[in-house]
Protein backbone atom coordinates (compact mmCIF):
# COMPACT_ATOMS: atom_id res chain seq x y z
CA UNK A 1 0.00 0.00 0.00
CA UNK A 2 1.85 3.32 -1.22
CA UNK A 3 0.84 6.96 0.42
CA UNK A 4 -1.40 8.10 -2.86
CA UNK A 5 -1.45 12.07 -1.97
CA UNK A 6 -1.42 12.76 -5.33
CA UNK A 7 -3.31 9.87 -7.04
CA UNK A 8 -6.65 10.41 -8.00
CA UNK A 9 -9.34 9.37 -5.33
CA UNK A 10 -7.14 10.12 -2.08
CA UNK A 11 -9.18 11.09 0.43
CA UNK A 12 -7.88 12.69 4.15
CA UNK A 13 -7.49 9.85 6.55
CA UNK A 14 -6.95 10.42 10.64
CA UNK A 15 -3.87 8.55 11.10
CA UNK A 16 -2.10 10.15 14.35
CA UNK A 17 -4.84 10.50 16.99
CA UNK A 18 -4.96 13.64 19.11
CA UNK A 19 -3.42 12.54 22.18
CA UNK A 20 -0.23 10.85 20.28
CA UNK A 21 -0.28 14.07 18.55
CA UNK A 22 -0.38 15.82 21.89
CA UNK A 23 2.29 13.48 23.81
CA UNK A 24 4.58 13.94 20.98
CA UNK A 25 4.66 17.77 20.59
CA UNK A 26 4.75 17.85 24.74
CA UNK A 27 7.47 14.76 24.84
CA UNK A 28 9.65 17.26 22.13
CA UNK A 29 8.91 20.77 24.62
CA UNK A 30 10.01 18.87 27.65
CA UNK A 31 13.11 17.37 26.38
CA UNK A 32 14.16 20.24 24.86
CA UNK A 33 13.06 22.69 28.27
CA UNK A 34 15.06 19.82 30.35
CA UNK A 35 18.26 19.84 28.20
CA UNK A 36 18.59 24.03 28.40
CA UNK A 37 17.43 23.75 31.79
CA UNK A 38 20.65 21.24 32.55
CA UNK A 39 23.06 23.63 30.95
CA UNK A 40 21.56 26.59 32.50
CA UNK A 41 21.92 25.08 35.75
CA UNK A 42 21.81 26.22 39.15
CA UNK A 43 18.29 26.81 40.02
CA UNK A 44 17.24 25.91 37.09
CA UNK A 45 17.93 22.55 37.96
CA UNK A 46 14.70 22.22 39.69
CA UNK A 47 13.12 22.46 36.55
CA UNK A 48 15.05 20.28 34.61
CA UNK A 49 14.11 17.53 37.58
CA UNK A 50 10.60 18.29 36.93
CA UNK A 51 10.90 18.19 32.97
CA UNK A 52 11.88 14.68 33.51
CA UNK A 53 9.25 13.49 35.77
CA UNK A 54 6.97 14.76 33.14
CA UNK A 55 9.00 13.14 30.09
CA UNK A 56 8.38 10.06 32.62
CA UNK A 57 4.95 10.84 33.05
CA UNK A 58 4.82 11.21 29.00
CA UNK A 59 6.39 7.98 28.60
CA UNK A 60 4.52 5.94 31.02
CA UNK A 61 1.67 7.02 28.98
CA UNK A 62 2.87 6.31 25.29
CA UNK A 63 3.72 2.63 26.87
CA UNK A 64 -0.46 2.12 27.76
CA UNK A 65 -1.70 4.18 24.18
CA UNK A 66 0.94 1.51 22.12
CA UNK A 67 -1.76 -1.00 23.52
CA UNK A 68 -4.88 0.72 23.35
CA UNK A 69 -4.67 3.58 21.34
CA UNK A 70 -5.71 4.63 18.17
CA UNK A 71 -5.00 1.59 14.91
CA UNK A 72 -1.81 3.68 13.81
CA UNK A 73 -0.38 4.56 17.06
CA UNK A 74 -0.70 0.91 18.61
CA UNK A 75 2.59 -0.50 18.92
CA UNK A 76 1.51 -3.49 16.61
CA UNK A 77 1.09 -1.26 13.54
CA UNK A 78 4.96 -0.32 13.79
CA UNK A 79 6.67 -3.61 14.74
CA UNK A 80 7.66 -5.46 12.07
CA UNK A 81 9.71 -8.93 11.26
CA UNK A 82 12.39 -8.99 9.36
CA UNK A 83 11.17 -9.60 6.42
CA UNK A 84 9.42 -6.92 6.11
CA UNK A 85 12.65 -4.64 6.78
CA UNK A 86 13.83 -6.65 3.83
CA UNK A 87 11.16 -5.74 1.48
CA UNK A 88 10.95 -2.38 2.42
CA UNK A 89 14.51 -2.21 2.19
CA UNK A 90 15.16 -4.05 -1.19
CA UNK A 91 12.09 -1.59 -2.59
CA UNK A 92 9.84 -4.77 -2.98
CA UNK A 93 6.66 -4.14 -0.65
CA UNK A 94 4.00 -5.91 -1.27
CA UNK A 95 0.18 -4.73 -2.02
CA UNK A 96 -0.47 -5.29 1.19
CA UNK A 97 2.03 -3.66 3.20
CA UNK A 98 1.27 -0.43 4.94
CA UNK A 99 4.68 0.90 5.28
CA UNK A 100 3.84 4.34 4.27
CA UNK A 101 0.82 5.09 6.72
CA UNK A 102 2.25 5.06 10.15
CA UNK A 103 5.67 4.67 11.20
CA UNK A 104 7.68 3.09 8.37
CA UNK A 105 10.11 0.25 9.43
CA UNK A 106 12.92 3.04 9.51
CA UNK A 107 11.06 5.48 11.54
CA UNK A 108 9.86 2.69 13.97
CA UNK A 109 13.35 1.72 14.94
CA UNK A 110 14.29 5.42 15.69
CA UNK A 111 10.81 5.69 17.49
CA UNK A 112 11.66 2.94 20.12
CA UNK A 113 15.22 3.65 20.24
CA UNK A 114 14.41 7.33 21.48
CA UNK A 115 11.63 5.72 23.94
CA UNK A 116 13.87 3.96 25.32
CA UNK A 117 17.18 5.89 25.08
CA UNK A 118 14.37 8.50 26.86
CA UNK A 119 13.30 6.02 29.35
CA UNK A 120 16.88 5.28 30.56
CA UNK A 121 18.37 8.68 30.42
CA UNK A 122 15.31 9.51 33.03
CA UNK A 123 15.88 6.29 34.96
CA UNK A 124 19.44 7.17 35.63
CA UNK A 125 18.43 10.81 36.59
CA UNK A 126 15.93 9.17 39.41
CA UNK A 127 19.59 8.04 41.23
CA UNK A 128 21.78 10.87 40.03
CA UNK A 129 23.98 12.55 42.47
CA UNK A 130 26.73 15.42 41.02
CA UNK A 131 28.12 15.35 44.44
CA UNK A 132 27.41 19.22 45.02
CA UNK A 133 23.51 19.50 45.71
CA UNK A 134 21.17 17.68 43.18
CA UNK A 135 20.53 14.48 44.34
CA UNK A 136 17.76 12.33 42.01
CA UNK A 137 14.73 11.24 44.34
CA UNK A 138 15.83 7.58 43.95
CA UNK A 139 19.16 7.73 45.03
CA UNK A 140 19.26 6.44 48.48
CA UNK A 141 17.82 2.89 47.05
CA UNK A 142 21.33 2.95 45.23
CA UNK A 143 24.73 2.42 46.37
CA UNK A 144 27.10 5.76 45.69
CA UNK A 145 29.53 3.64 43.19
CA UNK A 146 26.10 2.99 41.35
CA UNK A 147 24.75 6.48 41.24
CA UNK A 148 27.88 8.00 40.53
CA UNK A 149 28.27 5.56 37.38
CA UNK A 150 24.67 6.60 35.83
CA UNK A 151 25.25 9.68 36.66
CA UNK A 152 28.33 9.75 34.71
CA UNK A 153 26.46 8.05 31.68
CA UNK A 154 23.23 10.68 32.33
CA UNK A 155 25.99 13.60 31.69
CA UNK A 156 27.89 12.14 29.13
CA UNK A 157 26.78 8.84 26.56
CA UNK A 158 23.40 9.35 27.46
CA UNK A 159 22.85 12.95 26.53
CA UNK A 160 25.02 12.76 23.08
CA UNK A 161 23.27 9.96 21.90
CA UNK A 162 20.08 11.26 22.70
CA UNK A 163 21.25 13.84 20.68
CA UNK A 164 22.32 11.83 18.40
CA UNK A 165 18.87 10.23 17.70
CA UNK A 166 16.74 13.04 17.84
CA UNK A 167 19.52 14.86 15.14
CA UNK A 168 18.58 11.43 13.37
CA UNK A 169 15.16 11.82 13.55
CA UNK A 170 15.33 15.32 12.29
CA UNK A 171 17.20 14.81 9.35
CA UNK A 172 15.17 11.80 8.53
CA UNK A 173 11.83 13.82 8.38
CA UNK A 174 14.10 16.82 6.65
CA UNK A 175 14.66 13.69 4.22
CA UNK A 176 11.76 12.67 3.75
CA UNK A 177 10.28 16.13 2.61
CA UNK A 178 13.43 16.74 0.19
CA UNK A 179 13.66 12.96 -1.56
CA UNK A 180 10.04 11.91 -1.40
CA UNK A 181 8.23 15.38 -1.39
CA UNK A 182 6.28 13.66 1.93
CA UNK A 183 5.01 16.46 4.59
CA UNK A 184 5.67 14.26 7.62
CA UNK A 185 5.42 17.28 10.50
CA UNK A 186 1.71 18.12 8.73
CA UNK A 187 0.55 14.62 9.77
CA UNK A 188 1.95 15.32 13.22
CA UNK A 189 0.38 18.83 13.66
CA UNK A 190 -3.05 17.67 11.67
CA UNK A 191 -3.16 14.11 12.44
CA UNK A 192 -4.07 13.53 8.86
CA UNK A 193 -2.15 11.96 5.38
CA UNK A 194 -4.02 11.79 2.14
CA UNK A 195 -4.47 7.95 1.20
CA UNK A 196 -6.21 5.83 -0.21
CA UNK A 197 -10.02 5.36 0.77
CA UNK A 198 -9.47 1.61 2.16
CA UNK A 199 -6.80 2.41 4.97
CA UNK A 200 -8.35 2.41 7.55
CA UNK A 201 -8.32 5.28 10.53
CA UNK A 202 -7.15 5.85 13.72
CA UNK A 203 -10.26 6.00 16.04
CA UNK A 204 -9.74 9.81 17.35
CA UNK A 205 -13.00 10.32 19.24
CA UNK A 206 -14.23 11.96 22.04
CA UNK A 207 -14.18 8.31 24.59
CA UNK A 208 -10.61 7.70 22.78
CA UNK A 209 -9.79 11.62 23.72
CA UNK A 210 -11.06 10.63 27.92
CA UNK A 211 -9.38 7.25 28.21
CA UNK A 212 -6.31 9.25 27.10
CA UNK A 213 -7.06 12.10 29.93
CA UNK A 214 -7.57 9.35 32.34
CA UNK A 215 -4.27 7.02 31.27
CA UNK A 216 -2.22 10.58 31.47
CA UNK A 217 -3.64 11.50 34.85
CA UNK A 218 -2.81 7.75 36.40
CA UNK A 219 0.79 8.14 34.89
CA UNK A 220 1.17 11.16 36.50
CA UNK A 221 0.09 9.98 39.63
CA UNK A 222 2.79 7.32 39.22
CA UNK A 223 5.40 9.29 38.84
CA UNK A 224 4.42 11.42 42.00
CA UNK A 225 3.93 8.10 44.47
CA UNK A 226 7.43 6.70 42.89
CA UNK A 227 9.35 9.93 43.59
CA UNK A 228 7.16 10.11 47.10
CA UNK A 229 9.01 6.27 47.85
CA UNK A 230 12.35 8.78 47.87
CA UNK A 231 10.78 11.05 50.68
CA UNK A 232 9.47 8.09 52.55
C1 LIG B 1 13.28 16.55 21.46
C2 LIG B 1 12.68 16.50 20.31
C3 LIG B 1 11.85 15.34 19.77
C4 LIG B 1 11.62 14.10 20.26
C5 LIG B 1 12.16 13.49 21.54
C6 LIG B 1 10.74 13.43 19.32
C7 LIG B 1 10.25 12.14 19.46
C8 LIG B 1 9.35 11.53 18.61
C9 LIG B 1 8.68 10.28 18.87
C10 LIG B 1 8.86 9.45 20.13
C11 LIG B 1 7.89 10.02 17.81
C12 LIG B 1 6.92 8.85 17.67
C13 LIG B 1 5.52 9.38 17.97
C14 LIG B 1 4.60 8.28 18.44
O1 LIG B 1 4.33 7.33 17.71
O2 LIG B 1 4.17 8.37 19.60
C15 LIG B 1 8.06 11.08 16.85
C16 LIG B 1 7.43 11.16 15.63
C17 LIG B 1 7.51 12.24 14.80
N1 LIG B 1 8.18 13.43 15.06
FE1 LIG B 1 9.33 13.84 16.64
N2 LIG B 1 10.46 14.27 18.29
C18 LIG B 1 11.12 15.45 18.53
C19 LIG B 1 11.09 16.58 17.78
C20 LIG B 1 10.43 16.71 16.59
C21 LIG B 1 10.37 17.91 15.78
C22 LIG B 1 11.06 19.24 16.15
C23 LIG B 1 9.63 17.63 14.69
C24 LIG B 1 9.27 18.51 13.53
C25 LIG B 1 10.13 19.22 12.87
C26 LIG B 1 9.20 16.24 14.80
C27 LIG B 1 8.42 15.59 13.89
C28 LIG B 1 7.96 14.29 14.02
C29 LIG B 1 7.15 13.63 13.02
C30 LIG B 1 6.69 14.21 11.69
C31 LIG B 1 6.87 12.35 13.50
C32 LIG B 1 6.11 11.24 12.77
C33 LIG B 1 7.14 10.48 11.97
C34 LIG B 1 6.49 9.41 11.11
O3 LIG B 1 5.61 9.77 10.32
O4 LIG B 1 6.88 8.23 11.25
N3 LIG B 1 9.71 15.72 15.96
N4 LIG B 1 8.94 12.00 17.38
Amino acid sequence: MSEASSAPGAVRVRIWDLPTRLFHWLLAACVICAVISAKIGGNAMVWHMRLGYAVLALLLFRLVWGLVGGRWSRFSSFIYGPTAYWRYLSGRARAEDQFEVGHNPLGALSVFAMLAWLALQVGSGLIADDEIAITGPLVRFVSIETSLSWTAHHKTWGQWLLFGLIGLHLAAIAFYRWRHGKNLVAAMVSGDKALEASVPASRDSAAMRLLALGLIGLAAAAVYALIGLGAA
